[in-house]
């Protein structure tokens, strides 16, 4: 029997990548293994979505198919090469790793202009630690957790990925810098490939309300706070809607909203086509070398009313709430044209924004405390 190929997802412990994760071992084509630090996630992600990767599998699944469900997790530290290095050498022969999907990240737009140089430390020192041991190791396939941040304000809506790359904030900076660190690798680097991912706003959690986003503190974004407002917390003084004076049909800021197991999902679309060299073909990409980019959005732009509305209907709570000033940074509309990944990844997002605010409620109403409620 051939071995399965082995994934390594640093971050996997978080929000994406625990659904990421999982998705990956669903397929039945890969085994996974974790490197997280757990700055901003808990070990129990891990543990329950084995055993929701175990739950799903059919009754007559072999023993083996039963181990692979089991993730291997090293606790480290993308800054520290050693780390990285530990766990590519755990791995040889057959058993070594395949490919690596890097969703390991600080990802807090205003906290990065507060501590600039932790966000250049893990986003680009770990990426370059990254790639230094894959190189080391011939590893030579990767899919890189990018954000529709990287456009800043875009000059047309729905936002193509020919759009101009110009982000607004420290964080943006980090992930253009890593696309450009990792297109550089690609051209230099004949053998090597990769995909970055940019993602528009990821939201919702696993249809089994087992796995789900559980931020640290009051959630600055808008969907896990309304999660947590529908349980009971951050209730105090209501929902602060910044601005309603926006270009956009009800005035206030229309995003992309994207079901996590939609998104998910696309990691895998993207590890496919990391095999085929058709995407690289040298007309379909501005560089020399196996280097794509790709939107991971819907393509349908939500208001932050539609938001609200969609959880008051799944919570029942009412959702009190002020329009305040805008939030510096934000722009009117970030809409995907999600056309490309369509047609060259064959992605497509089909979860409705009642699956997500119903996912998403599901998951807050069984675990009011996040991964702590148990
Ligand atoms: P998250 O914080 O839930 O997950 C990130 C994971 O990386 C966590 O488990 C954290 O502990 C781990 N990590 C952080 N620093 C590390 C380090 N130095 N070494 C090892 N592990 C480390 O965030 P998320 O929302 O799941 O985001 C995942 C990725 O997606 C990030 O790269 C982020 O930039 C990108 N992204 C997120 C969004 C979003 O809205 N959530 C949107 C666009 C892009
Ligand atoms: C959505 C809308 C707010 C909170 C961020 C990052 C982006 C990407 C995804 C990583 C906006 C409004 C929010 C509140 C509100 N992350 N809002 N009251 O800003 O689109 O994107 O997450 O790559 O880089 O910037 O998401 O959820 O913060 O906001 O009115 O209390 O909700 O103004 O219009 P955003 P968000």
């Amino acid at each position: 029997m051939s071995v399965k190929p082995r994934i390594l997802i640093p971050g996997g412990a978080g929000y994406i990548g625990s659904h990421v994760v999982l998705v990956t071992l669903l397929t039945r084509k890969y085994r996974v293994t974790v490197l997280d630090n757990y700055h901003n996630s808990f070990p129990t992600a891990i543990k329950r979505l084995e055993q929701i990767a175990l739950q799903e599998l059919p009754a007559d699944a072999s023993q083996q198919e039963k181990d692979d469900c089991k993730v291997d997790v090293f606790k480290g530290d993308l800054r520290n090469k050693d780390d990285i290095a530990k766990v590519f050498d755990s791995y040889k022969g057959q058993d070594r790793i395949d490919g690596v999907i890097l969703v390991a990240a600080l990802k807090a737009v205003g906290e990065s202009s507060e501590i600039p140089i932790d966000y250049y430390a893990v986003n680009v020192t770990g990426l370059i630690n990254l790639l230094t041991i894959m190189r080391e190791n011939k590893c030579n396939k990767l899919v890189y957790s990018s954000s529709a941040t990287v456009y800043g304000t875009p000059p047309k809506v729905p936002i193509p990925e020919t759009s101009p790359l110009q982000p607004e904030s420290v964080y943006g900076r980090t992930k253009l810098m890593g696309e450009m660190i990792i297109r550089d690798t690609c051209d230099a680097y004949p053998e090597f490939r990769a995909i970055a991912l940019r993602y528009f706003n990821p939201a919702g959690a696993h249809s089994s309300g087992f796995i789900g986003e559980d931020p640290r503190g009051k959630p600055g974004n808008l969907l896990p706070l309304l999660a947590q407002m529908a349980v009971g917390k951050y209730r105090e003084g209501g929902l602060k809607v910044f601005g309603n004076d926006y270009p956009t049909p009800d005035g206030s800021c229309v995003r992309d909203y994207i079901h996590i197991e939609d998104l998910a999902g696309g990691h895998v679309n993207a590890l496919e086509a990391l095999e085929k060299d058709s995407i690289f073909d040298k007309e379909k990409t501005e560089t020399v070398g196996k280097y794509r980019a790709f939107n991971l959005g819907k393509g349908v732009g939500m208001s932050v009313f539609n938001m609200v509305d969609a959880m008051r209907k799944v919570s029942g709570y009412e959702f009190p709430h002020e329009v305040v000033g805008r939030r510096k940074g934000d722009v009117p509309d970030l809409t995907a044209d999600p056309a490309l990944a369509e047609k060259e990844l064959g992605f497509k997002a089909t979860r409705s924004l009642d699956d997500m605010s119903r996912d998403l409620w599901n998951w807050q109403s069984k675990n009011p405390n996040g991964y702590e409620s148990q």
